[in-house]
């Protein structure tokens, strides 16, 4: 098994993505430290796994060494292809605890609740668009409410204002990449995390050391209150810059 120093798992989107240029320059940096074998890669993304690899040819995203996607419902290793199959230990064990026909039943009836396009919706994930409601956090509450009540293991992911995920309790990005370290026999203490919006939190709530780029989302940014005693790393540099200046406040760079 190879010693890695640190797993860096970030998401793309507004956290990777957004200043091309610094993002060359990060790109150039995490690969010179995967060369040398110091960094395990995690690209952490609400995306499927087409944009991921859309992303690798035409937007500077750095491959990694494995793509947590679909806001960590689906988990995939190298090589990376169009026809690449998730990780069917994480699947199998998702399936086991979750059905969209329930899923989607939490939603019904939701004044201005929109579905997603088809290709966002998967058997792991029931996503909405919730701009269009009239008090968006209210029907946020209301959903959470109706699945509390039920009993029902799934979570509710709510992100940028706008976007509404439904997924099984035990998915998410930080319990994703906590069953990537359990398989690569790494410590807690050696993953940072990197985000911008909602989709993020579970990274922030599993693990210590986490980079909030300056660009973040009011939703990230109360989570200093929420972890007073934790390693939380809040950026004033924007998108990439920030993730550079996270790096080096954690003695990666
Ligand atoms: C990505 C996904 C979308 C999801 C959002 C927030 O944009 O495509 O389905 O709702 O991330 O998690
Ligand atoms: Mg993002």
């Amino acid at each position: 098994m190879k010693h890695y120093n640190y797993l860096l798992a970030t998401d793309i989107d507004n956290t990777l993505t957004g200043d091309p240029e610094a993002l060359k320059e990060l790109r150039n940096d995490l690969e010179a430290l995967r060369k040398k074998g110091e960094l395990f890669l995690v690209l952490s993304t609400g995306r499927r796994l087409n944009q991921v690899l859309d992303g690798f040819e035409n937007e500077f995203i750095p491959r990694g060494d494995a793509i947590v996607s679909q806001v960590g419902t689906e988990i995939y290793l190298p090589p990376f292809s169009l026809s690449s199959r998730p990780n069917d230990e994480w699947n199998r064990k998702l399936n086991g605890q979750f059905s969209r026909g329930k899923a989607l039943e939490f939603v019904e009836g939701i004044e201005g609740l929109e579905l997603q396009p088809e290709e966002f919706n998967t058997p792991l994930k029931v996503s909405c668009y919730l701009d269009k409601a009239p008090d968006p956090e209210k029907a946020v509450e209301q959903i959470r409410r109706r699945i509390e009540d039920k009993g029902e293991s799934c979570q509710v992911v709510w992100s940028s204002g706008r976007d509404l995920d439904i997924i099984p309790a035990d998915a998410g990005k930080g319990k994703a990449i906590r069953f990537l370290i359990n398989h690569l026999e790494l410590s807690p203490k050696q993953v940072i995390v990197a985000g911008d919006s909602g989709n993020d939190r579970s990274m922030f709530d599993e693990f210590e050391s986490g980079i909030i780029v300056g660009n973040a989302k009011p939703e990230l940014k109360k989570l200093q209150e929420e972890h007073p005693g934790g390693k939380l790393f809040f950026a004033e540099k924007l998108y990439a810059a920030g993730v550079l200046e996270g790096l080096k406040h954690f003695g990666v760079l």
